[in-house]
């Protein structure tokens, strides 16, 4: 006999209108919203109404994407006036019957959802996002560089990031100064920071010990509130702060 839940799993697609912000900015002055009606499950994510409107009405829409399940950290864009990942979105947790897709804010677009990373992937770069020691123990056979629960706790959420975006996205401060060195890459400063291992503390708190490093944050907490993989950027940066300022265990 049927199972309630098996009757809902077995209903038909509903239709809902998906609008898709479009711009090249080699030939447009600003966005235009082009609207298209997809149809939609209960599992249908963001990113397969966006792939159904390329397959079956125009293939031109720009978006970027690749693993589909939120471990890339491609797919990010803003969905309802939120930054999120399109494969991790799914429409029926929006509540709407209008889904309104548009570029990550605070980062330049190449074209309709698709943005540049540059920034993001300098800033990251520049904190120098791995361990920093002289020696060259980890290339034996028979080292490690052995760690306690406590010591592997103190940074192993800052490890879960996919280099999104989108705290960067949700930041104000990046919206207004063009050279802060933004929520990702301090919270990376901080994860590598807490490492028991790391040997480059110093020289890594003198990059972002800058006009527009980390004292540039005033605390918004919108970071946070956005991360898909539970990173609280704004914790890591008054943990780095509170570092800097000597207050280390
Ligand atoms: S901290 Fe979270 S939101 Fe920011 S880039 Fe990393 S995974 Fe994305
Ligand atoms: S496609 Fe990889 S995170 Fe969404």
């Amino acid at each position: 006999m049927a199972q309630v839940s098996d009757v809902a799993d077995n209903q038909p697609p509903q239709t809902k209108t998906l609008r898709i912000a479009r711009f090249n900015p080699e030939k447009d002055n600003e966005k235009q919203f082009v609207e298209f009606s997809v149809p939609v499950e209960k599992w249908t994510t963001v990113l397969e109404t966006i792939l159904d409107v390329k397959q079956h009405h125009d293939h031109s829409v720009a978006v970027r994407y690749s693993c589909r399940q939120a471990t890339c950290g491609s797919c990010g864009m803003i969905i309802n006036g939120k930054p999120r990942l399109a494969c991790f979105t799914k429409v029926s947790e929006l509540d709407s019957d209008v889904v309104t897709v548009e570029p990550m804010n605070n980062f330049p677009i190449i074209r309709d959802l698709a943005v540049k990373f540059e920034r993001l992937f300098d800033t990251h770069h520049k904190i120098k996002p791995y361990l920093d020691r002289e020696d060259t123990e980890l290339e034996s056979d028979a080292k490690e560089f052995l760690q306690s629960p406590e010591e592997l706790e103190k940074y192993i959420q800052f490890a879960n990031c996919i280099k999104c975006g989108l705290c960067n996205s949700a930041c104000p401060t990046m919206a207004t100064d063009s050279s802060f060195v933004g929520p990702q890459a301090l919270a990376q400063a901080y994860r590598y920071v807490a490492d028991s291992r790391d040997k480059g503390k110093d020289s890594r708190l003198k990059i972002i010990d800058d006009s527009h490093g980390i004292w540039r944050c005033h605390f918004a907490g919108s970071c946070s509130q956005v991360c898909p993989k539970g990173v609280d950027p704004a914790m890591g940066i008054q943990l780095l702060r509170g570092y800097m300022l000597g207050f280390r265990s």
